[in-house]
């Protein structure tokens, strides 16, 4: 008989809050304490495939993507596979019935061992490789976005078919946000812009090329914008500049991509983008710029991330050291950080962790949680309440890992990248395997052990 079981009214001061807003769907606690996510405590993944490992819930992925597709009826919907991709999360993207947008040869790899049709891909980049385009025409890519006029030329000369493109286009909106997920402001490496011409031009281009199909246009604005009247403004600027592609050239385009970034909260109280809103404003405004440009309704298209891929995700952190420095914080350090998550050194980024093994009784301290690496700045999250007791063997689980986090992993410090393991109906099911040191020796023509030093 455990504690709560004797004293029932202490479960309360025993359980996590779990927010809904930030956790998976499927979290819970169970009656020892423990977090489970898709019915599987997530002391059992911590046993099994050590840590840091990164929990995906299918269901919490699958249920977002159904949302995006059930509310934005009209619209379709690709998935931006830079947040977070691995064959099988394809595999969940095709079986839900939306697309893909890729922006590399890897991606597009990934996205086709998952069995992903290539005419529902879409290919970004502002610096594609020229081999890249080639081999992506060749699979028959469904639409390719031009980002710059050198790539109309050898795009030209690569495409098999008629190929589908559209082009990017900045439309001069600032979402006033971190400067590294700005997109759609002039100043900045992406598309072309509107003022002087650019876009237009780059149309004139395009409909040079017999083997090119230009089709619409794109843009992306930046990431984490919880504002959906920003997307009325894009697609007011937008279909204003499909008008003047009519007038001047001679076209009407079908397409309008208005790219992805809708914001998820990532700690109690942050803010997100409805979609329902979103839903609403793309009517409005297409009702409104269509009506007032004379301009037939074009197909929209959107591309989020991680609105579908950040609160599915969960990263397990063993704590290795508990230190209060003299005048100073209490760091808890754990055995993974900025190689696994380098999203709070990039962006300042915040997040929400708890305890995972344990019920968390008795009193409460802020703390700091630390990685692992050799900076000061490799800190997962600042100001955590935590057990006063919290001790090396804990287990902690950070939310909303699923974006840009498996995708932005890196070797610092020769640490091999952490696991994919995704859960649902008490199943755990590993989606990627641990990076050994043996794989990192084995990419090392150094190491007397490796195959092929000589070539
Ligand atoms: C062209 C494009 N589309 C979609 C996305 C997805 O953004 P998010 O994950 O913020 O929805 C990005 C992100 O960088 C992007 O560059």
């Amino acid at each position: 008989m455990t504690l709560l079981d004797c004293l029932p009214s202490l479960h309360n001061a025993a359980t996590p809050r779990i927010d809904p807003a930030i956790w998976p769907f499927t979290t819970t606690v169970d009656e020892l304490g423990r977090l489970c996510v898709g019915d599987v405590p997530l002391t059992d993944i911590a046993d099994e495939f050590r840590t840091p490992t990164y929990v995906l819930d299918e269901s919490d992925f699958r249920r977002r993507l159904q949302g995006y597709r059930t509310v934005l009826r009209d619209v379709e919907v690709l998935y931006a596979a830079k947040s977070l991709l691995t064959a099988h999360v394809a595999r969940w993207v095709a079986e839900e019935g939306a697309g893909l947008d890729v922006s590399s040869a890897g991606e597009l790899a990934i996205a086709l061992a998952g069995g992903v049709d290539p005419a529902r891909i879409v290919l970004h980049g502002n610096a594609k490789p020229v081999d890249e385009v080639r081999d992506a025409t060749a699979v028959g890519i469904g639409r390719i976005v031009i980002d710059s006029a050198m790539e109309i030329a050898y795009l030209a000369c690569t495409a098999r078919r008629p190929q589908p493109v559209l082009i990017r286009v900045t439309p001069d909106i600032d979402i006033c946000g971190h400067a590294a997920v700005t997109t759609g402001v002039n100043d900045q490496k992406f598309g072309f812009t509107l003022a002087d011409g650019r876009a237009a031009d780059a149309a004139t281009g395009v409909l040079r090329q017999p083997a090119l199909n230009l089709i619409g246009l794109h843009c992306h604005i930046g990431s984490q914008i919880t504002d959906a009247t920003l997307y009325g403004e894009v697609i007011r600027r937008m279909i204003a500049a499909m008008a003047d592609i009519r007038r001047s050239r001679g076209v009407i385009l079908s397409e309008l991509n208005i790219g992805g970034g809708h914001g998820v909260p990532y700690v109690s109280g942050d803010p997100e983008l409805s979609v329902a809103e979103l839903a609403d404003i793309i009517d409005d405004a297409l009702d409104w710029a269509c009506a007032t440009e004379r301009f037939p309704r074009p197909r929209i298209v959107v591309e989020p991330g991680r609105a579908i891929s950040a609160r599915a995700g969960v990263t397990l952190y063993r704590v290795v050291s508990v230190k209060s420095q003299p005048g100073g914080r209490t760091f808890v350090s754990v055995d993974g950080g900025m190689s696994d998550n380098p999203r709070v050194a990039l962006y300042g980024a915040k997040y929400t962790v708890a305890l995972a093994n344990r019920h968390a009784l008795g009193p409460t301290k802020l703390v700091t949680i630390a990685g692992r690496h050799c900076e000061s700045g490799d800190e997962i999250a600042r100001d955590v309440e935590l057990p006063a007791d919290v001790h090396p063997g804990d287990l902690l689980a950070v939310a909303c890992a699923g974006a840009y986090q498996h995708s932005m992993a890196s070797n610092y410090n020769m640490v091999g990248r952490p696991p994919i393991v995704a859960v649902r109906h008490g199943k755990a099911t590993e989606l990627v395997r641990r990076e050994t040191t043996a794989d990192l020796l084995a990419r090392d023509r150094g190491w007397s052990g490796g195959a092929g030093r000589h070539d």
